[in-house]
């Protein structure tokens, strides 16, 4: 796992375009402060096990992971600032907007989001074929719009902002456009553009819904007993902004169990994976389930 979280750090900044010499290198250098930060990058780490599972080497994937790193960098960007969450603390630094002015934050998402789409283009042709990433560039651009992110970050601001609480199905579906959609990925896309037969696609889709329920399931227990320090953002945010998380709809014990049901599910799921190409999968459930359990 190190060795490709360092690949993937080093990658995240060789993509990017090159610095700008004028004073545009403000908004290049607020980019890699926030990408050079101890994420966890799960979402690239999890491109890496997919792509082993299905034998591809991961230098031909690798620009997969780094545009959906940058795509989550975007989101987190975002949902720091004021009018969203208004959070001024992110992977152990000072929140985008603080070090760099809102100004610059929003800017800095928007060069992201796109960056990522760009990315995807400019480097997946090296390696497949046109049509191909035509695909994954729509599944892509799906999971972050109206019907995916962003229409789920919507949603969980609509429902802190007023008295009306969302009941379990529609609170699985915020949990699920706002983390879920981007966290599918991983799982779905290197299946779309290896095009993998369509019981092995759906295998990895499924394990994929179930890991993105277990992680917002951990973020939201996290923010109730992590701390500053090993969160590296501020804990005890959600239930001061009314957010209707896991635990506040189950309270925290059966918010565990709900979370230990989905860890189970997707063990479940990777056991009928091929045998032996699963480890880092496990190793990457574990990372997310480990600190709650
Ligand atoms: C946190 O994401 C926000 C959610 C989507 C729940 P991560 O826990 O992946 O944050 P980083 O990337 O490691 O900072
Ligand atoms: C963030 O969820 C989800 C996205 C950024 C799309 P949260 O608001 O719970 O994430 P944290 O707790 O601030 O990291
Ligand atoms: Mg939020
Ligand atoms: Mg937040
Ligand atoms: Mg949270």
């Amino acid at each position: 796992m190190e060795t490709y979280l360092n690949t993937i750090r080093s990658a995240l900044i060789d993509y990017l375009p090159e610095k700008p010499q004028d004073q545009r290198h403000i908004l290049y250098d607020s980019m890699v402060y926030m990408l050079q930060t101890k994420s966890k990058c799960i979402r690239p780490l999890l491109v890496c096990a997919v792509s082993e599972y299905l034998n591809e080497p991961i230098e031909k994937t690798l620009a997969l992971g780094c545009a959906l790193e940058y795509v989550h960098t975007y989101s987190l960007i975002h949902d720091d600032l004021p009018a969203m969450d208004n959070d001024d603390w992110r992977r152990g630094q000072e929140a985008c907007h603080i070090a760099f002015g809102e100004d610059v934050a929003i800017l800095s998402g928007d060069c992201l989001q796109i960056y990522a789409i760009e990315c995807l283009a400019t480097q997946l042709i090296k390696h497949y074929d046109a049509k191909r990433i035509v695909s994954v560039i729509v599944e892509f651009s799906k999971a972050l719009g109206l019907y995916g992110m962003a229409g789920g970050q919507h949603l969980d601001l609509f429902f802190s902002n007023c008295d009306v609480k969302p009941d379990q199905p529609v609170f699985e579906s915020i949990n699920q456009l706002k983390t879920g959609a981007l966290l599918s990925l991983p799982f779905s896309l290197p299946a779309l553009l290896l095009n993998t037969s369509k019981t092995e696609a759906q295998l990895l889709k499924k394990i994929g819904i179930h890991f993105g329920f277990l992680f917002q399931a951990a973020d939201d227990i996290l923010d109730v007993i992590g701390t500053k320090e090993s969160l590296g953002k501020t804990p005890q945010k959600d239930i001061k902004q009314h957010k209707a998380t896991v635990v506040d709809l189950l309270g925290l014990d059966q918010a565990k169990v709900y979370a230990k049901e989905q860890q189970e599910q997707c063990l479940a799921l990777i056991a009928q994976l091929k045998e032996g190409s699963s480890e880092l999968l496990e190793q990457l459930l574990s990372v997310v389930y480990r600190p709650i359990c």
